[in-house]
């Protein structure tokens, strides 16, 4: 048997990049865009590395003709991108028709080059304006999310089949609220879950208004990100620390979109903190809990975690309430954000999946990996270790499908380098390079050559 029948994908398997507005963009006050909470945090001092900001980022705003013509040159079916809630809504309420265009015009132009568009509606960049009047942890805000989703499925939704509700709301929540190093750069452990209780929220309620408005061929989910908790000892201390960690980074979420409710045992682990679950009312459990027709994936690594001593210390992760636990270093290889590189815990994340979520079809919408890209002397990125990332975790998703679990799509983790997020412009995770330090320019990366060929083939080379 050849290698590319070997290693084939199941037929109908969509293949893609995606990008996030914010991260992208520019054009943070153009055609009546509203200021969103990251445009406030980015203009704090101390809090993103070397004050980058995204008011100009890829530029994409004004040259998405462009960026569409290489997606096409590199061959890819489907471009996961983030429409930007203030763009559309300046106040986070009033539609603003000029950014609605804009949408029209990305998504006109991916359909004319044969792309599959497919949106995500939250991706972090929340209107300024609602996070004044309380943010996430005010339960006002997932009703104005809803109204968003379904003022851009009218826009839209004539012509977008795939839809993400919110990115990683773990992020949103927990980095948002609770660490702080995320917008808006709250230190609250109560506030932070909260925010996560009304971004599913959020989500469950615009599932029912994306439902109320669709047509055959729309399909609806939601992208959360999973840190598998690895112990390097087997004994019930370790079991211990790796349930605690799973439960506040894997099942929080997850647990809440299946209809179990948050998991009784983060419950429990979290009540010192006081009770937060004072935000969940009666009815939100069975709203949060939608059917979704996939589950979005977004796996870069696992976490390390070790039991401490003392059972009550604050674990060094920070995560709410979280104690007892600490995480450990990485071990190599790493890239250059120095997460680890574990392809093999994306097959077990995939198998997992399937077994706890009852054989869901799952969706990975984020892998990838940033690298200290540069443009060599022939004009060109070599990024090898890009490559040889994307061709073990490609074949991790592939073991994952032959052991079961029902995968449905893989996208890549970003078409183009761009601002990521507190650490600016240092983490490169594009197929495309940009020129950050002169005039953007883009450059097909070679491991974007190599993903083209695993997408004509839809199969491994050797
Ligand atoms: C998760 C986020 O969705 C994305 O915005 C970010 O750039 C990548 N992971 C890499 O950190």
């Amino acid at each position: 048997m050849n290698d590319e029948l070997r290693y084939r994908f199941p037929a109908g398997f969509r293949w893609g990049a995606g990008t996030s507005a914010f991260q992208i963009e520019g054009g943070v006050t153009e055609d009546g865009r509203g200021p969103s909470v990251w445009d406030t945090f980015a203009a704090a001092e101390g809090s993103i590395h070397s004050r980058h900001t995204a008011e100009v980022a890829c530029d994409h705003f004004h040259r998405y003709e462009a960026d569409i013509a290489l997606m096409a040159e590199i061959g890819l079916p489907e471009y996961r991108f983030s429409v930007s809630w203030p763009r559309v809504m300046a106040d986070g309420r009033n539609p603003e028709p000029r950014g609605l265009e804009f949408y029209d015009r990305v998504v006109d132009a991916l359909l004319g080059r044969g792309i599959n568009p497919s949106v995500t509606l939250y991706h972090w960049d929340l209107p300024q304006a609602l996070e004044d009047e309380g943010g996430w942890p005010a339960r006002d805000t997932a009703y104005r999310f809803a109204d968003y989703a379904a003022l851009v499925q009218r826009s839209l939704g004539d012509r977008v089949d795939q839809w993400t509700t919110v990115n990683e709301p773990f992020c949103a929540a927990f980095l948002g609220y609770g660490i702080g190093v995320h917008a808006p750069g709250i230190q609250d452990d109560v506030l932070a879950l909260q925010a996560g209780h009304h971004l599913m929220l959020g989500h469950g309620l615009a599932m029912q208004a994306l439902r109320a408005g669709s047509r055959t061929g729309q399909e609806f989910g939601l992208a959360l990100n999973f840190s598998p908790a690895l112990a390097d000892v087997d004994d019930r201390r370790h079991a211990e620390a790796r349930r605690k960690f799973d439960g506040l980074h894997n099942r929080f979420f997850l647990d809440a979109m299946l209809g179990r409710g948050y998991p009784a045992d983060v419950v429990a682990d979290t009540r010192h903190l006081g009770e937060w679950t004072s935000a969940i009312r009666d009815g939100d459990l069975d709203l949060v809990a939608q059917p979704v027709d996939w589950l979005g994936v977004n796996y870069y690594a696992p976490a390390r975690v070790l039991p401490l001593d003392d059972p009550e210390a604050v674990s060094n992760c920070r995560l709410p309430g979280l104690r007892g636990v600490d995480v450990l270093p990485p071990r190599g290889p790493l890239t250059s954000f120095g997460w680890e590189q574990a392809p093999g815990a994306l097959t077990s994340l995939l198998t997992w999946l399937h077994e706890y979520a009852g054989g869901i079809p799952l969706a990975v919408l984020e892998n990838g990996a940033a690298f200290e890209d540069k443009v060599e002397a022939d004009g060109r990125v070599h990024d090898k270790e890009r490559e040889r990332y994307l061709h073990e975790h490609l074949h991790a998703v592939l073991d994952g499908i032959r052991a079961g679990a029902d995968v449905r799509a893989y996208v890549v983790w970003s078409f183009l380098d761009n601002f990521e997020w507190a650490l600016g412009y240092t983490q490169r995770f594009g197929l495309v390079h940009v020129d950050f330090a002169d005039g953007l320019d883009r450059r097909i990366k070679d491991s974007a050559y190599y993903y083209a060929r695993v997408i004509e083939t839809n199969a491994l080379p050797d």
